[in-house]
């Protein structure tokens, strides 16, 4: 039997805080987060330490490429996951980052530690689209 690639990877971590800086980030990119994902996001990022497994960029077909929102800011990739595998949200790669490539940033139209009450140290379970 023809065993065919599968098309999503399954990506587990644990939430973190972050640098402070993702609401203002969010807030930069916000129109345009909103023109090519399709919502308006909440201000923020939710980091996740990723701990089984990272997902390389170049293995990921359907990504989108957010232009910088002006001179001096940096282009974004996205990626769609569904977390807990049932609700739409993007992991966000500014192509020039402070993080460790063991960190994804997600954002979603809904503030997600209130959504799933998640606090430091809860484990979020994505579905990535590869
Ligand atoms: O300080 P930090 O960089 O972690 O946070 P932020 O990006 O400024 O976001 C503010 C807060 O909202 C943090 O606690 C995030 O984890 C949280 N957040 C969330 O729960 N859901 C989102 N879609 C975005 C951020």
């Amino acid at each position: 039997m023809k065993h065919s690639k599968p098309f999503y990877k399954y990506v587990k971590g644990r939430v973190v805080s972050g640098l402070g800086e993702g609401s203002r980030y969010v807030s930069l990119y916000s129109e345009l987060f909103e023109k090519y994902l399709g919502f308006k996001p909440y201000p923020g990022t939710l980091n996740i330490v990723v701990e089984n497994t990272t997902v390389s960029m170049d293995s990921i077909v359907n990504k989108i490429v957010i232009p910088p929102p002006g001179n001096g800011y940096v282009s974004v990739y996205a990626y769609r996951a569904y977390i807990y595998g049932v609700e739409v949200v993007y992991v966000v790669k500014p192509m020039i980052t402070k993080h460790g490539r063991e960190i994804d940033e997600v954002v979603s139209r809904y503030n997600l530690r209130e959504r799933y009450c998640l606090r430091d140290g809860s484990i979020v379970e994505l579905l990535i689209m590869v």
